[in-house]
């Protein structure tokens, strides 16, 4: 691959080109890395590369012609132009994968108040390296040819770099080296075992738990390729082992299955995440029924006895318990009008439970009156 960078600042890559990892691939002649300082290009006797913006402002703005002439004399058929800019789109790790696949890269890296416009005309990609702004493109444009050289075959070992954060869309494993124990902090058992099967199960666990907790947005986006679907469940899929990993989807409803479920190419299910929404509609109203079911005989029971007024409060307290359930857990599942009709029906048993209680009150005043004369 060959990158060329241009930049008014070519010093600043002393150490990046002569270190370790990139300056082992610019040896073995992996990758040829060329510094061209556009002032090069300029036609003036001082070499002006910028000049101030049009209607007013602070700072100075990158002109056009050295930009495109440096870009003219140095782009081919194959070459791939990329201006470094904050308002470019996001670097990620695929951006990365997918740019390590080019011939020929052309960094343009910025200064100052950034650009003339008119320079996007040229360029195939605008990169960012994140929402901030730095002085110059010139670390953005090392942290991306980095990230890229380190994928090119023969650089690093291909192990190395698919297990690596953001490879399959997930993070790292967490990893441990000598001593076994240090300040009361032990290496798990699992990674000792020599059980090659077992540590890697663990090492995919860990990843899935480790994006979960850190980076669940990572979890969310890529959620298509990282749940299988096996009919109206959902797992997600563990190349080593076919077993469900719980994860919460935003939009998905959790459930314990009542006998775990056995299937011949699944290890044993004991809970069950539906992302289907008619399917989780059925078995939200199903829960809800089954709890409702278990309520109205309490009810009843309630309803029918005249002397436990402790059970009438203890079913009086299992309503407004179940009022709580449905609009914390059970809304989102089924609707405001859904569960308005159950309030109501509820809502009625309360009233009638609360006013056998006052009937009953008024019926003991009048005994105990009635008594009195
Ligand atoms: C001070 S910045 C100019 C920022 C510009 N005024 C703006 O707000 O978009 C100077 C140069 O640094 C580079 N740069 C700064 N932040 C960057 C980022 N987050 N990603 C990529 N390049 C960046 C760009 O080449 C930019 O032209």
């Amino acid at each position: 691959m060959k990158i060329d960078i241009l930049t008014l600042f070519p010093n600043m890559y002393d150490g990046f080109l002569s270190e370790s990892i990139i300056k082992r691939a610019i040896d073995n002649k992996i990758v040829d890395i060329n510094l061209i300082n556009f002032r090069d290009y300029t036609e003036d006797k001082h070499n002006k590369v910028d000049d101030t913006p049009y209607g007013g402002g602070k700072g100075m703005v990158l002109m056009c012609d050295p930009i495109f002439k440096a870009v003219d004399k140095i782009r081919k058929k194959n070459s791939k132009v990329i201006l470094l800019s904050p308002q470019g789109k996001k670097y990620d790790q695929k951006m990365a994968k997918k740019l390590s696949n080019e011939k020929h890269l052309i960094f343009i890296c910025g200064h100052y108040e950034g650009f003339d416009e008119r320079i996007s005309s040229i360029v195939d990609e605008e990169i960012s390296i994140g929402d901030y702004v730095l002085t110059g493109g010139e670390l953005p444009s090392m942290v991306i040819s980095d990230s890229i050289i380190r994928l090119l075959p023969g650089v690093i070992e291909e192990e190395s770099y698919t297990n690596d954060s953001f490879y399959d869309d997930l993070l790292d494993y967490p990893n441990y080296t000598k001593p076994r124990e240090y300040r009361g902090m032990k290496v798990p058992d699992v990674l000792l075992s020599g059980d090659h099967k077992k540590i890697d199960d663990w090492r995919k666990e860990e990843s899935i738990k480790k994006t979960k907790e850190k980076r669940p947005d990572l979890i969310e986006k890529n959620k298509e390729k990282l749940i299988k679907k096996v009919g109206n469940y959902s797992i997600m899929e563990d190349n080593s082992k076919k077993k469900l990993i719980n994860i919460n989807l935003k939009d998905s409803y959790n459930f314990l299955p009542k006998e775990n479920i056995k299937k011949s190419d699944l290890s044993s299910i004991s809970r069950v995440m539906i992302i289907e929404p008619t399917f989780i509609n059925k078995l939200a109203k199903a829960s809800v029924q089954k709890k409702l079911d278990v309520l109205f005989k309490q009810i009843k029971i309630a309803l029918n006895d005249e002397t436990d007024d402790e059970g009438d409060l203890y079913v009086l307290s299992e309503i407004d318990k179940m009022m709580e359930l449905l609009l914390n857990n059970y809304i989102k599942y089924l609707g405001i009008d859904y569960i308005r009709v159950i309030e109501a029906k509820l809502n009625a048993f309360k009233n009638e439970i609360n006013m056998k209680h006052i009937l009953k009150s008024q019926l003991v005043d009048f005994n105990s009156k009635g008594r009195s004369k």
